[in-house]
């Protein structure tokens, strides 16, 4: 193969798909058992703000960093931690990340729902860390 069709047409391909893998939140998802490990009250504003990136179906970035599909999974020190984050991040109004809120504000957690979050957040016990 030549080195200009390799450079004209296989990289900007590797590129895209590279980025679309990275970046692409799930589209249909059974989001209703991704996070089911989680109090009710939790999943439900997971599942409307968060669970179409933070799932194992979602975008390699944002499951790599949370993935509520593996919560039951993550030790008491880590679920502590991630709460503790869930809450920080939402309170910044840093997620969903700015992009998603431009494009549907309804997932934006209400007042409300931060609160539930963060009681919920301050309801672990005390780890070891
Ligand atoms: C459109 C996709 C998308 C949505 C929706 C989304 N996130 Fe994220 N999230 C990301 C990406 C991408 C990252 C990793 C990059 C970063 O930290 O900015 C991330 C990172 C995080 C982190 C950082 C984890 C760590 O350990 O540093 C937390 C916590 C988080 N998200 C919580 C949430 C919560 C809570 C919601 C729902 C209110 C949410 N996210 C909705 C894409 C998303």
């Amino acid at each position: 193969m030549k080195k200009s069709v390799v450079f004209s047409f296989l990289v900007p391909c590797i590129l895209f798909l590279s980025l679309f893998l990275i970046c692409n939140p799930a589209i249909s998802q059974d989001a209703a058992k991704a996070s089911a490990s989680l109090p009710d009250s939790i999943n439900k504003i997971m599942i409307s703000s968060c669970t179409p990136c933070h799932t194992s179906q979602g975008g390699l970035m944002s499951k790599s960093k949370m993935n509520l599909t593996e919560w039951t999974n993550y030790s008491p020190e880590k679920q502590k931690e991630k709460a503790a984050k869930i809450y920080s991040e939402i309170n910044k109004g840093s997620m969903p990340p700015k992009m998603a809120r431009e494009k549907r504000p309804e997932t934006i957690p209400t007042k409300e729902q931060a609160e539930i979050i963060k009681r919920w957040s301050e309801s672990f016990p005390a780890g070891t860390k």
